[in-house]
């Protein structure tokens, strides 16, 4: 995929040339990030921000990788504070905010809407979550976090062996991780999840006919044994039918400090894509994880806006203009590592 002034609607339209190209740039974007150096690379352009669905940090990493770069960002959250609930069509809608806007990134809560809504779209859309479908960018950190935490350990790609763990049928992260992990082969991966809400068997055939060495199972100590990543999910009950139904599966899978010490890998690496669900009820990843160094949770969030930074520049062309419109941060930067 060439992403110069394209959409990013579905992981199935990136290549390994691709990601490997998002991947270089977005190590460029580290002393941005960091807050070592200024760029206005982007001053002038404007983001339409479009989320209909509840959000925090993809909401707000992309907003802010787009002012990282110099542009402005505009916004709008939840269905009912959006002409939508007035009956609006998508095609309508995006017609509209393609004339505010240079790029726009929409979450909404029905599956293919962010393609419907391309289609009236005269600039970039960038899909920050349909429904149950895709969560591209996420998949993009999460694969651009995996390589950085092995490397960290002194190993490459082609070593891991992956523990996706919990709601594996609703979770739109891990379906389209699936997908950009089967631009490899010969990985080990593990599904861990209760039998209900078990991968559908679409990403367990594509895992499978990729290559991989796939097991399948329910039990939390076996699934952890072999990783040195493990994904861990939430029970996603915004996509049961109840939360009573929902209910029944939180808590089912609890990763803490003694599980971890007893079961996992030395220096396993914990991902998330967060929100990990905190409550007494469910308390899937225990805060008194939170010193581990393998706990690699926030590194993932801060990776989102190197990646998310890197998206913006290819698509609007500015990825090799970058130092050009650089400058010192003018203010102290303080508590940062
Ligand atoms: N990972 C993720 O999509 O988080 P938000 O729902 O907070 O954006």
């Amino acid at each position: 995929m060439n992403f110069r002034a394209q959409h990013l609607l579905s992981v199935r339209e990136l290549s390994s040339d691709s990601i490997e190209e998002i991947f270089a740039v977005a190590e460029k974007m580290r002393p941005y990030a960091n807050r070592q150096k200024v760029t206005r690379v982007l001053e002038g352009a404007v983001l339409g921000n479009m989320f209909f669905e509840p959000s925090t940090r993809t909401r707000v990493s992309f907003g802010c990788a787009f002012n990282l770069l110099g542009g402005e960002v505009r916004e709008t959250t939840g269905l009912s504070n959006s002409a939508l609930a007035k009956g609006e069509s998508l095609y309508d809608t995006a017609q509209v905010l393609s004339g505010y806007s240079d790029v726009i990134v929409m979450r909404h809560p029905q599956s293919h809407s962010v393609e419907e809504f391309s289609l009236g779209s005269r600039i970039p859309v960038i899909n920050g979550g349909d429904g149950p479908n895709e969560h591209p960018t996420q998949a993009l950190l999460d694969l651009f976090t995996i390589k950085n935490e092995l490397a960290r350990l002194g190993q490459s790609i082609d070593q891991l062996s992956l523990t996706l763990l919990g709601d594996l049928k609703h979770g739109r992260t891990v379906h389209s991780l699936c997908h950009l992990l089967s631009l490899y082969s010969g990985l080990k991966i593990q599904l861990v999840a209760p039998e209900a809400l078990s991968l559908p068997s679409s990403y367990v055939d594509l895992l499978v006919n990729a290559g991989h060495q796939v097991e399948i199972g329910s039990n939390l100590e076996k699934g952890l044994s072999q990783a040195n990543i493990i994904y861990q999910t939430r029970i996603q009950e915004e996509r049961f039918a109840s939360a009573e139904e929902a209910n029944q599966y939180k808590g089912y899978f609890r990763l803490n400090k003694q599980i971890y010490s007893d079961h996992c890998l030395p220096n396993a690496v914990i991902m998330h894509p967060l929100p990990r669900d905190s409550r007494n009820n469910a308390n899937e990843l225990d805060n008194d994880l939170n010193k581990e160094p393998g706990l690699a949770i926030f590194r993932q969030t801060d990776n989102g806006v190197l990646v998310r930074m890197a998206l913006f520049a290819c698509i609007l062309g500015v990825e090799n203009q970058l130092s050009k419109h650089e400058r010192n941060v003018n203010w102290h930067v303080g508590l940062r590592k």
